[in-house]
């Protein structure tokens, strides 16, 4: 898909996760102008609560290694071939971003800012899907692991809370059907 202007209804309507990427690199550039157009999200009390730690470019065979380490298990045990076919998931990708929220104490505060930077990754995912990149947001466990953590310089009262995979693809999946307003709404007082 080449960049065109879309409305807003588009985006949402014909967004998809991508989770077969076809290995076209992300520029770190283009990524760095969909994050300056995704802070303008909102968020309570203007906190922005997100950081981001971005893979592209140079920086992609470090972090594959990284991926291999914490979410293959036995690699080494495996053929080349077979290990290759097996990092394809995360080899295909242009890009990474992993977004970082506080852990506010506070439980308000807390949800507010999850919600605030959930707001931040879909408008990454539409404006990235406008440009004719596509992304997925995953949660993979070792999100949580404190090797993972150490690599990313995560900070104590920190979480990563996305590995957002951005990059080109060949087939858009077909979306899921949907619940229509009627199936989900309750009129006031009913
Ligand atoms: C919070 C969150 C976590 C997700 N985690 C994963 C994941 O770990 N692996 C994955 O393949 N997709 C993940 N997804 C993507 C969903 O599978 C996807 O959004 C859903 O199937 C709907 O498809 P669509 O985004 O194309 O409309 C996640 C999405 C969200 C919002």
């Amino acid at each position: 898909m080449s960049e065109q202007i879309m409305s807003i209804r588009d985006a949402i309507r014909e967004r998809r996760s991508i989770k077969q990427f076809n290995g076209q690199p992300v520029a770190r550039q283009e990524f760095m102008a969909i994050i300056d157009d995704a802070v303008w999200a909102p968020n309570h009390g203007n906190r922005e609560p997100w950081r981001l730690v971005v893979a592209c470019e140079e920086q992609l065979p470090a972090l594959h290694e990284l991926l291999r380490d914490l979410a293959i298990p036995k690699w080494q045990e495996l053929s080349s071939e077979a290990l290759a076919k097996q990092m394809e998931k995360f080899t295909l990708a242009g890009a990474y971003a992993f977004v970082i929220v506080p852990e506010d104490v506070r439980q308000k505060e807390r949800l507010e800012d999850y919600a605030a930077a959930s707001i931040f990754i879909q408008n990454i995912q539409l404006l990235a899907w406008e440009k004719g990149i596509g992304s997925c947001w995953k949660t993979p466990a070792f999100l949580d692991n404190p090797k993972f953590r150490e690599a990313l310089k995560v900070q104590a009262g920190e979480r990563v809370i996305a590995m957002l995979q951005l990059g080109h693809f060949d087939e858009t999946p077909k979306g899921k059907e949907r619940k229509t307003a009627a199936q989900i709404v309750t009129g006031f007082g009913e």
